[in-house]
């Protein structure tokens, strides 16, 4: 065994694992710079409308409250890339719960008193936030998240949906889900002349400096976005959110330090959310068990701010092979809180519902549902026509059998009981495709010994400083010990932020070819390092291999048992076993925790997480964890994650996929049809709680 086959793969720990547990690790709110301010923001009280008056006055007159920021005395900001980051820029009202002030003062708890002592008047306009699947003002829009078509169409999947001789017609609904990561968004900012600095829980530092740079009318090296550590964002990050705009503008204003950390119960409405999407689906079959005609169609919401649009009917392009094949997404502006990125946007709900819709066709045809996926599998990818790179979907589907005990089940639902409990299990595929983005990295080779490795990535937990760390010394042919990485600035240079499952392609492709580079430095000379040592860079722009003639996707199959309580109506989750093909996985202790933390979060998903935008007062209703329910251990019994080797040239240097998302993508239609099995009902509409069950 060679050094880097030890390295990369290993289950190698975090390496600020300590620092975490310890309470060491240094989160936005924690740099505590002297003369540090805080701040609390005041958020609008009407579902739609303007702002007719503010009475700062009671909150000034409060001890320790240094001054109360509104749209008439703000700072006037530059054109933002996204109109969500216009905060205090004018009286308009857009959603309830957007901000109309922001209170600064010597402590936490007197901005907050400020906060509740501002008195604001509004001007009220009729609004709509309620989503139905005939809205009158939904409309098909240019391209959905990710710059895919709205819309695509093969074949006359009316046609041939007609004739088929088995068919399913069926509606599915996914509410509005909330990204809750346990650090809230939070940003510390301070300005030294015209340089900012700030400290901000972002998923990618690149992007806050640039818009801060847009914002404030600045150089971009003005200033400097620092992430170290940073408490999960499941996409909520991915983009500068209100508290760093808020927070420099503040410190602008006070000439003091200020950190912004929004209060949880304020997150729903300014850091986006899942949207609602509503499903039509309708699969046609021959008697052989094949599809005839697949039509996906979405509706979901945007808000009026910003048109965003859930990608969720995106993997019936991909999933299956149909010879008539339509997607199609529609969107109702809406006077909500701007939706944006959660976890898999598009792919988790999306597959939630072909996947439930699947195993209602495997039912009605009688055939087994990991058989019905097998003997769907298409030659080239159905929308594209391009090759796979690489889909081992069937490999995990049996492997996954073989490791649940799917042989022998019984399919008749209603078919497992235990006292008062009925027991079922159910199958879903998972897919998430494969990206990747250019980005900067060095490496340098230290006098002292070891090396020094930089790139800008962003860890929000998921462990990219200690992958990069083996990537790095995989490409040096170094002991991983002697590798030290720093990460999270935006001074090291630019780079994408940890999202799409692409940081760890992106970022790691930057630095292997650093790393690669320096090794041939390093092995054409002899004698002592120079005083400064010696060094590598990377700028994968021109190489990075973002289009490709190939569709690259990873893929995995979900099994569940549930058992459900016919006297509570209670759905336990008994077994959760995931089985995935992405690539070559890079760090097993890492990777199994990623998969299982999606695989959990598609559990919460299934049966406890709902949120509901309440009519009349324009909000959402569930805004903290008291409300929206996230699994507890006690929800989570068993949850297993396998791989399959996957070896796949055509992906980056490390032949890696994303793992990130992949976890979350199946898993509630699983858990959705194992509660079919058990009960002989089919739920519709997530999530199965005991309400909806009994
Ligand atoms: Mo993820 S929703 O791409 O951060």
């Amino acid at each position: 065994m060679t050094a880097s086959d030890a390295v990369l793969g290993a289950p190698v720990e975090r390496r600020e694992g300590r620092e975490k547990v310890t309470g060491a690790a240094p989160y936005a709110a924690e740099y505590d710079a002297p003369g540090r301010a805080q701040a609390w923001p005041v958020p609008a009280t009407v579902a739609r409308g303007r702002v007719t008056g503010v009475d700062a006055a009671p909150a000034l007159a409060l001890p320790g409250v240094l001054a109360v920021l509104t749209h008439e005395n703000a700072p006037r900001l530059g054109d933002p890339d996204d109109p969500t980051l216009s905060v205090l820029q004018g009286p308009h009202v857009p959603h309830r719960g957007w901000f109309v002030g922001l209170v600064v003062a010597e402590t936490l708890e007197a901005a907050r008193a400020g906060a509740a002592a501002v008195r604001v008047a509004y001007e009220t306009e009729p609004h709509d936030v309620t989503l139905t699947a005939a809205h009158s003002g939904a409309y098909v829009p240019e391209s959905a998240n990710g710059g895919f078509p709205a819309a695509t169409e093969h074949g006359d999947p009316d046609g041939a949906f007609a004739s088929s001789a088995h068919r399913v017609d069926v509606e599915y609904t996914v509410p509005p889900l909330h990204n809750h990561p346990m650090e809230p968004h939070t940003s510390t900012a301070h300005w030294d002349g015209d340089r900012l600095v700030v400290h901000s829980s972002s998923q990618g530092t690149t992007a806050v400096q640039k818009e801060l740079a847009r914002l404030f009318r600045l150089a971009e090296d003005r200033i400097t976005v620092r992430a170290q550590h940073v408490g999960g964002g499941f996409g909520s990050k991915g983009t500068p959110r209100p508290d760093v705009v808020l927070a420099a503008m503040a410190a602008r204003a006070t000439g003091r330090p200020v950190t912004v950390a929004l209060p949880r119960r304020y997150l729903p409405a300014v850091v986006g959310h899942r949207a609602p999407t509503l499903h039509r689906l309708r699969l046609g079959a021959d008697g052989g068990g094949r599809l005839t005609s697949l039509v996906h169609e979405v509706t979901t919401h945007t808000s009026r701010v910003k048109e965003f649009v859930e990608q969720a009917a995106v993997p019936a392009r991909v999933m299956y092979a149909a010879p008539a094949l339509r997607t199609v997404h529609r969107v109702a502006a809406l006077d909500v809180p701007t939706p944006s990125w959660m976890r898999a946007p598009g792919e988790c709900p999306g597959m939630y519902a072909l996947e439930s819709a699947m195993d209602e066709l495997a039912v009605e045809l009688g055939v087994d549902p990991v058989e019905l996926r097998a003997r769907n599998e298409p030659e080239t990818e159905p929308d594209s026509g391009k090759p796979y790179s690489s889909r081992h979907l069937v490999e995990c589907l049996r492997e996954g059998a073989r490791r649940f005990g799917w042989e022998g089940r019984d399919p008749r639902p209603r078919s497992g009981a235990a006292g008062s409990l009925l027991i079922g299990s159910g199958v879903a595929s998972a897919t998430y495709p494969v990206l990747v983005s250019p980005c900067v990295a060095s490496a340098r080779a230290l006098p002292e010994g070891g090396f020094l490795v930089r790139v800008n990535a962003t860890d929000i937990g998921t462990g990219a400083r200690t992958v990069l760390a083996q990537v790095a010394a995989d490409a040096l042919g170094s002991p991983l010990e002697r590798v030290r990485i720093e990460v999270a600035d935006s001074g090291i240079g630019f780079a994408p932020m940890a999202g799409g499952s692409s940081g760890t392609a992106s970022w790691g492709s930057a630095v292997h070819e650093a790393c690669a580079r320096l090794a041939g430095m390093l092995a054409e000379r002899s004698g002592p390092l120079p005083d400064e040592g010696v060094s590598a860079e990377a700028d994968t722009s021109g190489t990075v291999d973002a289009e490709s003639p190939y569709a690259r996707h990873a893929f995995g199959a979900h099994f569940a048992e549930v058992g459900v309580d016919t006297v509570s109506g209670e759905v336990r989750v008994t077994r959760l076993l995931g089985v995935f093909a992405a690539g070559r996985i890079l760090n097993a202790r890492t990777a199994r925790s990623q998969f299982i933390g999606g695989m959990t979060m598609g559990l919460g998903m299934a049966l406890t997480e709902d949120s509901t935008v309440d009519p009349e007062f324009g909000d959402f209703v569930q805004r903290d964890l008291a409300a929206y329910h996230v699994p507890a251990h006690a929800d989570v019994a068993a949850v297993e994650a396998h791989w399959i080797d996957e070896e796949d040239g055509h992906l980056n240097p490390m032949g890696s996929k994303g793992i990130g998302e992949i976890g979350i993508v199946g898993s509630a239609a699983a858990v959705g049809n194992a509660v079919h099995h058990a009960t002989g009902i089919r739920f519709r509409e997530l999530p199965l709680t005991p309400d909806r069950v009994l």
